[in-house]
């Protein structure tokens, strides 16, 4: 009986290593070295992986140089793509011919990214040919991983590394989930925003540490049900909401929680921007919780007059409607006198604003102030600084 017993344990478990393991795509066996050019070789072990349900395609360490892939499903059943090893873009940006990404996970439900590894997008010679800052319409450049049409999946533990434009991109997800994922770029690296979500649903971003040229995390429109928890950012431009109101036909943004970030050393904390002269649009349920700041300009922000560069006319105001959004236990250091501001637009100023329990102190000599445009706040709670201590 016992004998008996311990036979069946053993083949049921050996079945359940078995089909749990699923089948092991390595690129190595499709010619891939170290050092080497993948490009092929991943083509190729994906398309054999993505015929199969339940497949592994595996990147093991070591360095490898890869130009521009499209991962595209939809595939036979769940598929993991576990990069263990470090993969090096092309530096220039001519070899990518006006395509604006390198790693492109397309149409693939069930999608696993793991392993440790390093996408490293060999940014430096781009970023001196970005010229977003002069041009309003100005040339995208690839985008380090972009997860377009993706469902019911997750990426852990990976890194995405010196970006020519924005590390990761969202278009059209629904129920993804990154865990433990971390992104670095200069300071000074432009437009290298950590991760942009748009047009997705239920997204959660968990224990990611992001330091870039830009914003750390970004919401587009036509985003809902977003979930940010134990994110550290910084160096970069902070978390926010926008920019908005740019395009014709934007969808609105709502539930988006931000619950327990540490900012440092970032040019604005939490944000929500909106371009002025905007067509009408809506951003509301959005909640910032448990924040800290740490030498962080601007820490609390709305700004419906967000026209960087003068690339705009802000003669009229914005017309996107901000609506039920929390400010919640923000506490540390501002970097800017005016450590709350909440400029809100003038043809539809913001309602349902809460601002509770902040506790702020301004770095230099003086005390931190709080600015109230279009709006009204329920206040509750440590105020330092005091409410709207300047209403316009
Ligand atoms: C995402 O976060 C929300 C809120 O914390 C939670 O209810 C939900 O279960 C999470 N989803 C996943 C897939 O982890
Ligand atoms: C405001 O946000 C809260 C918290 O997400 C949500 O429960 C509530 O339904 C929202 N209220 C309105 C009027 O949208
Ligand atoms: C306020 O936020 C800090 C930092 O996230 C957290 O440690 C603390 O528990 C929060 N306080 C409350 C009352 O939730």
């Amino acid at each position: 009986m016992g004998k008996n017993f311990s036979i069946t344990t053993v083949s049921l478990l050996l079945l359940l290593t078995s089909t749990n393991a699923g089948q092991v795509f390595d690129i190595k066996s499709y010619g891939a070295q170290t050092n080497g050019d993948i490009t092929q070789a991943l083509t190729q072990a994906w398309k054999a992986a993505c015929a199969v349900a339940g497949s592994k395609v595996v990147i093991s360490t070591g360095t490898y140089k890869l130009g521009l892939v499209t991962l595209l499903g939809p595939c036979k059943g769940a598929i993991e793509f576990n990069l263990q090893g470090t993969l090096q873009a092309p530096s220039d940006i001519e070899s990518f011919k006006g395509k604006d990404g390198w790693v492109v996970f397309e149409r693939i439900d069930s999608l696993t990214v793991s392993g440790g590894g390093v996408f490293d997008g060999h940014g430096q010679m781009a970023w001196q040919k970005n010229n977003c800052a002069k041009k309003y319409n100005c040339d995208i450049l690839p985008i380090n991983i972009r997860f377009n049409f993706i469902t019911n999946s997750i990426v852990q533990d990976i890194t995405s590394k010196d970006s020519k434009f924005f590390h990761i991109n969202l278009l059209e997800c629904k129920n993804l989930q990154f865990q433990h994922v971390t992104i670095t770029a200069p300071r000074d690296s432009p437009n290298t925003d950590g991760i942009h979500i748009g047009r997705s649903s239920q997204i959660n971003i968990t224990n990611a540490n992001i330091g870039t040229g830009d914003d750390c995390i970004s919401i587009g429109d036509g985003t809902q049900d977003i979930t940010i928890k134990q994110v550290t950012c910084g160096p970069g431009h902070g978390i926010s909401i926008g920019s908005l109101g740019r395009y014709e036909n934007e969808q609105p943004v709502s539930g988006i929680r931000v619950i327990g970030a540490t900012l440092s050393n970032t040019e604005n904390g939490v944000r929500i921007k909106t371009w002025p002269a905007s067509p009408s649009g809506t951003a509301s349920d959005i909640h910032f919780e448990n924040v800290i700041m740490d030498n962080v300009g601007n820490p609390v922000l709305i700004d419906q007059n967000y026209c960087p560069n003068n690339q705009c006319s802000n003669e009229s105001p914005s017309n996107v409607k901000i609506n039920n959004v929390s400010f919640k236990n923000i506490t540390g250091t501002s970097t800017t006198l005016e450590a709350v501001k909440l400029v809100c637009s003038k043809s539809v100023p913001c309602q349902q604003v809460v601002v509770a329990d902040i506790d702020l102190a301004y770095k230099g000599s003086g005390s931190a102030t709080s600015t109230c445009v279009n709006v009204r706040p329920a206040v509750s709670g440590k105020q330092n600084p005091s409410a709207c201590t300047k209403k316009i």
